[in-house]
């Protein structure tokens, strides 16, 4: 397989031509949570399967664009839509896109996702801060060859998730009375929702939402340098906890909050 840089090469270059230019955030924006990727300003905006070395999502309410612009004045790249381990893409494609925002400069990596409440004070439709997570995928993006000018071999994930954006996010919350919990992501590889056993266990290992993204992503970002805000959406309890779960719920519960979410994700867009 090709270097990594020099596929980046390749894609940046694309972008480029594209009118891609400076840029601050990175933004993934996950199921039913695309609509943020509307109100950039000045968009350019390319379906992902125009672009060199990404892959396609086939997930239903992933729009799948990446999205240049202004949002909230700062210069923002978002995935409305994203890849998952699930749907059979390696670990290595699944994060491309945040080596792609990494090697055009941005500093942070905004990740957003819909989740299964597993902590027993969540309700569906509230908003939590990713503060850590646990990678239960079994895999990891990193396995393989290091090429060491894009990161360390064996990266630190004390302060994954940067602090200073939690209570940036906290204070956006408290101000404009945003119900936010926050907690431990746990990732699964899905697409398989979770047994009621697996639920018990994640709540014994010390997660309070689960989902089927994100671990590898924020793997990537801690690998790159990258500050990283995670915001979940808790979409539904988690097995167990009630009578069945289904993707139509989880894509209704998101269009319940995406106004609130939107409002959080905005005006946490600080330097
Ligand atoms: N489990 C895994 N992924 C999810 C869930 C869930 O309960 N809800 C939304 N994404």
């Amino acid at each position: 397989m090709r270097k990594l840089s020099e596929q980046l090469k390749e894609t940046t270059e694309f972008l480029k031509e594209k009118g891609f230019g400076a840029v601050d955030f990175g933004l993934i924006l996950g199921s039913g949570l695309g609509e943020l990727a509307d109100e950039i300003e000045n968009p350019i905006a390319i379906p992902f399967a125009e672009i060199p070395h990404f892959t396609v999502s086939t997930v239903v309410g992933h729009a799948g664009k990446l999205v240049y612009g202004t949002l909230s004045g700062k210069k923002v790249m978002a995935m409305q839509g994203r890849f998952h381990y699930y749907e059979g893409h390696s670990m290595q494609k699944v994060t491309y896109p945040v080596r792609v925002m990494s090697a055009l400069g941005v500093h942070s990596l905004v990740v957003t996702n819909a989740a299964g409440g597993v902590n027993e004070n969540f309700t569906p439709g509230n908003l939590m801060l990713i503060t850590d997570h646990i990678n239960f995928t079994g895999d990891n993006p990193l396995i393989g060859e290091n090429e060491d000018d894009m990161g360390p071999r064996f990266p630190d994930m004390s302060h994954a998730y940067t602090a200073a954006y939690g209570e940036v996010a906290k204070k956006v919350a408290e101000k404009q009375k945003i119900d936010l919990q926050e907690g431990v992501y746990m990732g699964y590889s899905g697409p398989t929702y979770e047994t009621p056993a697996e639920i018990r266990m994640s709540r014994t290992l010390g997660a309070d939402a689960v989902g089927m993204s994100t671990v590898s992503e924020v793997i990537v970002a801690a690998h790159c340098g990258l500050k990283v805000l995670g915001i979940s959406c808790i979409t539904n309890l988690a097995a167990g906890m009630q009578s069945s779960l289904n993707h139509e719920e989880v894509v209704e519960t998101t269009e319940r909050v995406k106004v609130q979410f939107k409002e959080l994700i905005k005006a946490t867009l600080v330097e």
